[in-house]
């Protein structure tokens, strides 16, 4: 193993406690509690890791504008974590991956998502079979249209000015530092405003199986 590898896996790893101390100090109901469980069994060690290639995060600008409107004192450790390791992560586009083919996802979405795995069977930088966690960023005014999967979901929204609606109900505002859980097929929208919509994603298993466009 390089010394570049070796504290490039002491960056990540730190980035992923963070994570996993304000689950832990935030998360209320058991669906939740279950989620942060199955993170915490995953092992964080060097001997558990994928050599990934960094890259520069394609939506750059995006994300350092997510990263300074993030003020509030309990998402201080994580946003600095994220600074820190930015150059260090192995960014993805989602060019419609995630959703069966030809799903009339949209050129909004697609042009607009950028999402890097920590934890993940193929594109984790930690191994893992199933569980999937990683930093998923939508820039400004994206309507993320209606969809559902069959992976329960778990998400941190770090950012404020992003609305959510769930089975097509009214849009509700969420801010940062609220934790949304998603149950399995629970159709869920987003609505990004100004500031771009980052948050910390998380596939608990399942994870394989593709989104479905709910109209
Ligand atoms: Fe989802």
């Amino acid at each position: 193993m390089s010394l570049a590898h070796e504290n490039k896996t002491k960056m990540i790893k730190e980035l992923v406690l963070k994570i996993i101390i304000f689950l832990k100090q935030n998360s209320s109901s058991l669906e939740k509690k279950k989620i942060l469980d199955l993170i915490t069994l995953i092992n964080l060690d060097q001997q558990n890791t994928n050599y990934q290639k960094s890259n520069k995060p394609p939506k750059s600008e995006s994300i350092k504008d997510a990263l300074s409107s993030i003020h509030c004192d309990k998402l201080l450790p994580i946003k600095n974590a994220i600074a820190l390791t930015l150059n260090q992560l192995q960014w993805n586009i989602d060019d419609g991956e995630f959703y069966r083919k030809n799903s009339n996802i949209g050129h909004n979405y697609l042009n607009g998502n950028m999402n890097t795995e920590l934890i993940g069977p193929k594109k984790g930088f930690f191994k893992s079979k199933e569980l999937r966690l990683g930093l998923f960023l939508l820039q400004s005014n994206i309507f993320y249209k209606d969809h559902y999967h069959a992976s329960p979901e778990l998400y941190l929204n770090l950012t404020n000015g992003t609305k959510w609606r769930f089975k097509g109900s009214a849009w509700r505002l969420k801010k940062a530092g609220s934790i949304v859980f998603n149950p399995p097929f629970r159709s869920h929208a987003m609505l990004v405003a100004d500031i771009p919509f980052l948050s910390v994603w998380c596939w608990p298993h399942s994870s394989s199986g593709k989104c479905v466009l709910t109209y």
